[in-house]
């Protein structure tokens, strides 16, 4: 494997994922918590940082853990580093460079450069240089305005370089990951789902024997690869349990539960709908209804799971992205932040935790997924929020809001997926305002509620923006919409982005 050390930069996780698209197994951690230097570490990268080489307390390493043990490649702070402690020097940019920048020098008979083109295009993001080096490194790259566009040290695999191949805009950025990562670490490219999958089962074999596990299924992708990973490895002793809210899409709880009985899961299905209505009775606030909701969750989830006798597992599927977002750099000392998914384990439930999946990537998730033979129905499924429609319904919770709501989704949902817009969007949904606005049908009048619809693109709900939905298509939505359901008389498009609104409306 490849160990990627973190120096706090926002492109850490992308060289990460270029690095696991050449099927080569990396991990990433925190600069200032080194994993032991096993023969499994083929090499190392240094990522880049926002801070400056030239800070007093600026993150360090000691380079003679792996330097001229394993190869090593630094970028961008990660170079700066090793050129400034090897005894070259780094000052301020005169013209700080972002963005866009051809390669004027490219010593291409360098391993690392291999393939790699005159004039390539590469992506800079710093405001310290490279001003010197020390005698015994060779540059290798330049470009009109940056000399030490990479560099390497004689005798040593040790390179550097200035840009950022990590990200798409230095077009070869990839080749030159690969001549890194394939030719000068010499990593076998087999890091695929059928690895994952089979070592994955071996190691839950082992860790788990006889004992039993009780993971609790949302219908989402996470959540159904790793079911279906643990049940492989324990059989039986996989004990699901998916809830029925009340607040999911219409038909889902009976769709979902059918679809993972149909893959042979021991699931059980608990119908909690009343407890949950109770418990939203006459709350307005969204803060408000996303803490009942969560805490009759918890309440359900462990009545139900000390059913189960002698129950010593909890299955999660946490990712690979929620946990390098609990144990991230934040500029030079590094914070461990709890985050939601990670440990998230309520107190009174003393059970140890077994998370499958995370060291995997979303898209890796899916690819797992379709090597297990799980529907595209279940891996395509746009993202959906653990409170459901209770954070469509704007204001109070009533099962008469629900039953419209539902009826209005599946509605769109469907239309979605006839017209073949489904795909290209990342999450749709409707809500339901708590407005009411004068119509006319027939002959009579009408005072009826407002539904909005909201279709977003987005990579990963940071950011999103609205959909351009075809016209004719949200005119054919809105005319079923207000045909069909009984108590809605107006249709509006959401076209707001995010930031500054928000994908949900609460
Ligand atoms: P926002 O509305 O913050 O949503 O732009 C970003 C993504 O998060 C989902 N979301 C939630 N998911 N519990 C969840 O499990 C929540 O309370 C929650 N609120 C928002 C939202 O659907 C979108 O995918």
């Amino acid at each position: 494997q490849i160990l990627i050390l973190d120096f706090g930069s926002q492109y850490t996780q992308l060289i990460a994922r270029r690095v696991r698209e050449l099927n080569v197994y990396c991990e990433i951690h925190p600069y200032n918590h080194i994993p032991p230097i096993t023969d499994d570490i083929k090499g190392v990268i240094l990522s880049g940082s926002p801070c400056s080489v030239r800070e007093e307390g600026a993150p360090d390493v000691d380079l003679s853990l792996f330097r001229g043990k394993v190869p090593l490649l630094g970028v961008c702070y990660g170079a700066q580093l090793m050129a400034q402690k090897l005894g070259g020097s780094v000052v301020p940019s005169k013209i700080r460079e972002y963005g866009r920048a051809k390669l004027s020098k490219v010593d291409s008979h360098f391993p690392l450069l291999k393939e790699i083109t005159l004039h390539s295009q590469v992506w800079m993001s710093h405001s310290d240089t490279i001003a010197e080096v020390p005698a015994n490194f060779d540059i290798i790259s330049s470009t009109p305005s940056v000399n030490v566009a990479a560099f390497k040290i004689h005798d040593e695999n040790t390179y550097g370089i200035q840009f950022h191949p990590e990200v798409t805009h230095s077009t070869e950025g990839k080749t030159l990951l690969r001549n890194f990562v394939v030719h000068i670490c010499g990593c076998s490219q087999d890091w695929t789902s059928d690895i994952f999958i089979e070592s994955t089962i071996e190691d839950l074999k082992k860790k788990l024997g006889n004992d039993k596990v009780v993971l609790g299924l949302s219908g989402g992708v996470d959540s159904s690869v790793a079911a279906v990973l643990i049940h492989k490895a324990i059989g039986k002793n996989l004990h699901c349990i998916f809830v029925d809210n009340g607040l999911l899409r219409k038909n889902e709880y009976e769709d979902v539960l059918a679809s993972y009985q149909g893959m042979g899961l021991n699931v059980k299905g608990v119908d909690a709908k009343q407890r949950f209505y109770d418990a939203l009775a006459g709350l307005e606030e969204p803060e408000a209804k996303r803490k009942a909701i969560g805490k009759v969750f918890i309440d359900v989830f462990d009545a139900e799971s000390h059913r189960i006798e002698d129950v010593k597992w909890l299955g999660q599927g946490t990712i690979y992205p929620d946990v390098i977002e609990s144990v991230s750099v934040k500029g030079p000392s590094a914070t461990i932040k709890s985050h939601h998914n990670v440990g998230g384990l309520p107190d009174f439930m003393k059970l140890k935790v077994v998370e499958p999946l995370n060291t995997l990537f979303k898209d890796e998730v899916r690819n797992v997924g379709r090597t297990l033979g799980i529907s595209e129905n279940i891996l395509g499924r746009h993202p959906f929020p653990g409170p459901g429609l209770a954070i469509r319904i704007l204001g109070d919770i009533t099962p008469e809001k629900v039953a419209i709501l539902q009826e209005v989704d599946s509605i769109f949902i469907n239309g979605l997926k006839s017209a073949g817009l489904y795909n290209q969007v990342w999450q749709a949904g409707a809500i339901l305002l708590p407005v009411n606005s004068v119509g006319v049908m027939g002959d009579e009048r009408t005072y009826e509620k407002v539904v909005a619809l909201r279709a977003v693109t987005s990579v990963d709900g940071m950011t999103a923006d609205w959909c351009h939905l075809p016209y004719e298509f949200l005119g054919d939505i809105s005319n079923e919409i207000i045909n069909k359901v009984k108590g809605v008389n107006r249709v509006v498009y959401d076209i707001s982005s995010k930031p500054p609104a928000t994908i949900e409306w609460e």
